[in-house]
């Protein structure tokens, strides 16, 4: 999801993205840095590296506070050898040198074997429900077959988050007080079918390069618009999960702005619904929770689906809006398989989930809720992974338990469990029941105390390290002085590393520790901290999705919005980003996006030998700040028309696929 986007039609996800819903006073990881350090400290860290480094240094092992040089545990992993690209931005991508990067899948072309050919001045709901959607996100991959035996064969998962009517359909208009002037039934149905996911068999060819398998029995769209969900775990049933359409309160009709994802070990994906909030319009209706509502943005009204939909008129189907907010499990195997939204995992805008085995067998999983002050989540399975029988996986995300992350003053994580009856989630503070503490899971949290973070979006494990990585994009809105970051307008973001000790990701003691403070770390006024050896381009902002190589080397992607000029004058890429060892948060930067795009879906194939990427919203984001353009995008008249670069063809997310002209793998 973009940031600040200068379109019109999209201002509202901006303002959301602007707007925190989080009232309550739990502490800010801004507070808890100065509870640490010492607010004196912090403030004098703040005019000097030299203090900064000294205090980082004087306070080990848990000597995080602003950047770390050494990470408490260090695993030796290799350097990354490429030789890096420039900051800079321009009407198309850049990859190292020594690299091919290549388009393997654009909206619009045919995932079903019956798909018509992308015709962007006749788009219909049937022919988008075939065809590659709009606005690629995550990007996961599972070998094909599944034992792994064939390199050269998998299933690639594919999100697509959301719809840019301004970009996909021609004739559009921009009218501030009319958001959806020219909308029609016909176009938001394209818009539901353009939502959701797609699944695609792919193989690898003598020559390195990846291609789509035409009429694999495996090639599956996911839609908003008619493909039939269970909503398993503990809400299912619940009164607040029915609708008129669902009296069971089991079965829902698609997944909406579906943003990172992850796989898990049994062979499906996990699929992340984040602003679902912006898909319902309308009045609540009498008596709704109206502190639920508005502690989740309800109703966003981003779309006018509701005008032809009634069940996103959250006045006519209260209920509804209940049914999103979930992550979503998909056999990718099976493509009659019916995709589960996990209830015991919690309700919440959920970035992405990344899950590992623990060394007891449980399964935790890890989630962002990405919004200004909202917080980061763990989820420990109740059952054991049994990697000898996959059917007795399939529901293990099912029953756990769920909690959410405080991070202490003295470098210490603590999980505060979202378990009905302890604590305050009790009937006599308003929590009927677990169903309930889950389908109002941020309003749960607030009253567990847990720390109000920069917006988290990924948050990575690294299973060669046993450490994890949660990308906190960035802050605008804080307003309090922050001596700890020194950006009470952090329009950056950091990544801070979470340890659990002895590789326990289940158990309760976890560490924290900053990585980097994004930003230019030669311009005194950001705060910015990164490896001193970090050159002119291997700085960022505003990091969003994060991927482990194999190697076990980080890789961040980032998304700035519209806010790209003021944030670093380049358009997003891909940095690596050094975890370990003496050159531990150093950054290199490997790709660029076209103008006006955001960054996803890092993901490595499983040898490592290619990077597939996600250019999302080409020519949206900031169009107006490039100044070779200086003017917003529009279907007619776009910043860049990439990657076709053919008159009339409007620009077209794509995933993008890199590999290293010697066969190595990416990054050595
Ligand atoms: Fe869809 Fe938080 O990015
Ligand atoms: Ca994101
Ligand atoms: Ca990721
Ligand atoms: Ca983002």
């Amino acid at each position: 999801m973009a940031n600040e986007t200068e379109l019109s039609r999209t201002e509202a996800f901006q303002r959301s993205d602007d707007v925190p819903s989080n009232p309550t006073s739990n502490p800010t990881i801004g507070d808890v840095l100065a509870a640490r350090f010492g607010r004196r400290d912090l403030l004098k860290g703040l005019l000097g590296t030299t203090v900064v480094a000294g205090l980082a240094t004087s306070l080990p092992p848990l000597a995080g506070a602003l950047v770390s040089p050494a990470s408490a545990a260090t695993t030796a992993v290799p350097d990354y050898d490429f030789t890096e690209i420039a900051h800079g931005v321009d009407e198309t991508h850049h990859v190292a040198p020594g690299h091919q990067a290549e388009i393997l899948i654009r909206w619009g072309d045919p995932v079903l074997a019956d798909a018509p050919a992308f015709d962007p001045q006749a788009q219909t709901a049937e022919s988008q429900k075939r065809q590659f959607g709009y606005n690629n996100d995550f990007i996961g991959f599972q070998p094909l077959p599944a034992d792994g035996s064939d390199p050269d064969r998998g299933l690639l998962f594919v999100n697509h988050e959301y719809t840019i009517p301004e970009l996909m359909f021609p004739g559009m208009v921009r009218d501030k007080d009319n958001p959806f002037a020219g909308m029609t039934k016909e176009k938001a149905e394209v818009e539901m079918a353009a939502h959701g996911a797609s699944i695609i068999e792919i193989r690898r060819g003598p020559d390195g390069r990846w291609a789509v398998v035409p009429d694999s029995r495996y090639n599956r769209r996911i839609t908003t618009l008619d493909t039939a969900m269970d909503l398993t775990g503990p809400c299912a049933g619940a009164d607040a999960m029915k609708t008129s359409a669902d009296p069971t309160g089991t079965r829902v009709t698609g997944m909406v702005n579906n943003c990172a994802g992850g796989t898990t070990p049994w062979g499906t994906f996990l699929t992340a619904e984040e602003n679902f909030h912006g898909y319902f319009m309308g009045e609540p209706a009498a008596g709704a929770d109206a502190a639920s509502l508005k502690r989740y943005g309800l109703p966003g009204g981003w779309y006018n689906w509701g005008q032809y939909d009634t069940r996103f008129d959250i006045g006519r189907e209260p209920n509804e809006a209940n049914r999103f907010g979930w992550l979503v499990e998909v056999d990718p195997y099976d493509p009659q398989s019916v995709p589960k939204k996990r209830t015991a995992l919690g309700r919440f805008k959920h970035e992405g989930a990344n899950v590992i085995v623990n060394g007891d067998g449980r399964v935790v999983g890890l989630s962002g809720d990405d919004e200004r002050f909202d917080y980061v989540y763990r989820f420990v399975t109740d059952g054991r992974y049994d990697p000898a029988d996959r059917a007795a996986n399939m529901d293990l995300l099912d029953a756990g338990t769920l909690s959410v992350a405080r991070f202490d003053p003295d470098g210490r994580i603590a999980w505060l469990p979202l378990v009905h009856g302890q604590g305050p989630l009790t009937a006599a503070n308003g929590f009927a029941d677990q169903a309930d503490v889950l389908i109002r899971a941020r309003l749960a949290a607030d009253a567990l105390g847990a720390t109000k973070m920069d917006r988290p979006e990924d948050v990575e494990i690294n299973p060669v390290t046993k450490k994890a990585y949660v990308a906190l994009t960035n802050n605008s809105k804080r307003t309090e002085t922050d001596p700890a970051n020194p950006r009470a307008k952090n329009i950056w973001g950091q990544i801070l590393e979470m340890i659990p000790a002895a590789g326990d990701f289940a158990g309760d003691d976890w560490r924290w520790e900053m990585l980097v403070l994004a930003g230019n770390p030669k311009d005194p006024a950001t705060g910015a901290q990164y490896h001193p050896a970090t050159s002119e381009n291997g700085w960022f902002a505003c990091p969003d999705n994060l991927a482990v190589d194999p190697k076990g080397r980080l890789w961040v992607s980032t998304d700035q919005g519209g806010g790209w000029a003021k944030a670093s004058g380049t358009a997003d890429g891909v940095w690596a980003l050094q975890t370990e060892g003496p050159e531990r948060g150093k950054g290199k930067m490997f790709f660029r996006v076209p103008v006006g795009a955001e960054m996803c879906g890092p993901w490595f194939s499983t040898d490592g030998g290619t990077l597939f990427v996600a250019v999302q919203h080409p020519a949206a984001d900031g169009a107006k700040e490039y100044a070779p353009f200086g003017r917003d995008s529009t279907f007619e008249d776009p910043a860049t028309r990439w990657p076709d670069f053919a008159e009339g063809m409007p620009p077209r997310p794509s995933v993008v696929m890199i590999r290293r002209d010697d066969g190595k793998p990416i990054g050595g």
